[in-house]
């Protein structure tokens, strides 16, 4: 049975863009986030329904990600993981407040995938654009596909039992679904990785390392899903599947690209709930594309082969 991890979600994704401008009208005009701080090079955005100072920091200079972060409760957790995190033999290092732009002291460790996520326990409180006091169900004055929040991220390692391993021991982490080889050689291809109730916070499958494939938006329900994909076809978005369901998590979904080539997701419907008691779904190889796009039962070039 799972453990109750301390870590709260995915806080932040720090990414690389080839154009800041390109970026900016992407993230924020089509997708609808707000820009709430900028340096030369560098913009700071936020979704309506996020109360932190953020959740993506793009980056101008190239195409990928930087870094994650993840929130954890407290700093004995943040202790606690980094010295389990030493244990596994990953390597660890210490930041300030403020190195990273209104975000708290924190861990960041270089995953054995050579993927790097920071631990932090605050980050500026700034409260969601309908508030916390008889809110509103949305703002009226949201732009392009409206984002809720970003949800997880899916990367690609070289070593998907390593990573699955370490995300478990060290993280607390549990696996709600998995890709397989075959029932009788369960070699591990992927891992839908929960750290509280929803079907996956960090999802990763075999690739190169340190790459990332996507990092996904929480929209509302399937009517949104189709209302962003007519919005990508007004802004010119490059779509590279969708609107369709995934059959791992039940999400309903588009996958598409910023300006830089970076693979975004618009997701809905989470599935299901992961309880501590939940036992881990596994997909085997010759079922994962109906696992990945349940309607078209076939992967498309770009999906596996498109790592940023
Ligand atoms: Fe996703």
């Amino acid at each position: 049975m799972g453990k109750t991890s301390a870590v709260i979600r995915l806080g932040y994704v720090h990414l690389r863009v080839t154009d800041l401008e390109d970026a900016r009208n992407h993230y924020s005009n089509t997708l609808g986030m707000e820009v709430v701080h900028e340096e030369p090079g560098k913009l700071w955005l936020k979704c309506w329904d996020e109360w932190d100072h953020h959740s993506l920091v793009l980056e101008e200079g190239g195409v990928g990600l930087i870094k994650a972060g993840y929130k954890v409760e407290d700093t004995e957790a943040l202790a606690d993981f980094e010295h389990r995190s030493q244990q596994f033999g990953a390597t660890t290092g210490r930041f300030s407040a403020g190195e990273n732009h209104k975000v708290g002291d924190g861990v960041r460790i270089t995953l054995p995938s050579e993927h790097t996520l920071e631990l932090y326990t605050d980050m500026e409180f700034v409260g969601t654009d309908t508030g916390a006091i008889n809110p509103e169900a949305w703002p009226r004055n949201a732009r392009g596909v409206g984002t809720h929040w970003i949800d997880h991220a899916l990367i690609s390692v070289d070593d998907p039992p390593l990573i699955e391993r370490f995300m478990t021991e060290v993280l607390d982490f549990q696996p709600a679904e998995r890709a397989i080889e075959s029932i009788e050689h369960p070699n591990l291809i992927g891992s839908w990785m929960s750290c509280g109730e929803s079907p996956h916070d960090l999802a990763f499958i075999k690739g190169p390392n340190g790459k990332l494939h996507h990092f996904a938006y929480h929209l509302e329900d399937w009517g949104a899903i189709l209302r962003a994909g007519d919005i990508f076809s007004m802004d010119d978005v490059p779509v590279d599947i969708g609107p369709t369901r995934h059959g791992i998590t039940r999400g309903t979904t588009i996958y598409f690209f910023d300006p830089a080539g970076n693979r975004n997701e618009v997701f809905a419907g989470l599935g299901y709930r992961v309880h501590r008691d939940f036992p881990t779904i596994n997909w085997t190889a010759d079922q994962l594309a109906k696992g990945i796009f349940y309607h078209a039962r076939e992967l498309n070039e770009a999906f596996t082969s498109v790592f940023t």
